[in-house]
């Protein structure tokens, strides 16, 4: 089931589509030390089989953000390193998550994984803390950023001025690199031209994807269907910011 999508010198990329909601999970793994990160696991037991089966050590999990769909899987990789961004606990996460980004909204720290290179830039908006990793040809962008449009920000913790400013930040530093690395993203949907990737390119991405080309018109932002919709979703996190406005 899992696919190798990218295999470069210095590393592989595995994806495979999982769980109840068709979640994208990568996995990457340094081909020099053999060691493996997951990103967003949703079944822990299925990525253990596949770093042992390769002779690959599964070192590190990295949460784009700390939804459910997105955060299953961790409950069996707690002897793992766990990343997630602190300002996931705004939205009421407390774990089992055992290490923490905490850099500013729209900044980058570099994440390791073996001797491959990562920027782990915090693009809030999806969620408080919702994280993005640009580095060795790929661009993991969770619920941030999805391939024809971008992550919906009416959920509880979402905020959809920050989403636009994350959105912002991407695009300038997605602008920089090789337009043939590709975007990986948390849930593969139809784009506008009825084809149906888990994956495109960055130069496609920035001339085709909705949400990028109405940053800069506030009426045209401000019209995106995307960004809220009206569902049992929405309704509960309504409920959650009412309880939260009154504690
Ligand atoms: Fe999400």
């Amino acid at each position: 089931m899992a696919e190798c999508i990218l295999e470069t010198e210095k590393m592989v990329v595995l994806q495979a589509q999982l769980g109840d909601w068709d979640n994208l999970n990568h996995l990457l793994v340094c081909k020099e030390s053999k060691k493996a990160v997951i990103v967003d696991p949703f079944f822990s037991e299925y990525w253990l089989d596949v770093c042992s089966s390769n002779g690959w050590e599964l070192e590190q999990v990295w949460l784009t953000h700390s939804h459910w769909d997105h955060s299953k899987g961790i409950d069996g990789l707690k002897d793992k390193q766990v990343w997630v961004h602190r300002d996931e606990s705004l939205r009421g996460w407390n774990g089992p998550s055992n290490r923490e980004w905490v850099n500013s909204a729209n900044t980058s720290v570099i994440q390791k994984i073996g001797s491959l290179n990562f920027e782990a830039h915090c693009t809030p908006g999806h969620t408080p803390g919702h994280m993005t990793f640009i580095g060795e040809g790929v661009v993991i962008s969770g619920d941030c950023m999805f391939l024809g449009r971008c992550g919906r920000t009416d959920l509880f913790g979402g905020d959809i001025m920050s989403q636009r400013h994350s959105l912002k930040h991407l695009r300038t530093r997605l602008s920089l690199v090789p337009g043939n690395w590709i975007v990986l993203p948390g849930h593969q949907y139809e784009l506008s031209d009825g084809t149906n990737p888990t994956f495109i390119t960055v130069e496609s991405l920035l001339s085709d994807n909705e949400a990028l080309k109405a940053l800069d018109d506030d009426e045209t932002w401000n019209s995106l269907e995307f960004l809220s919709f009206d569902d049992s979703l929405a309704e509960k996190a309504r409920r959650e910011k009412a309880r939260v406005d009154v504690e």
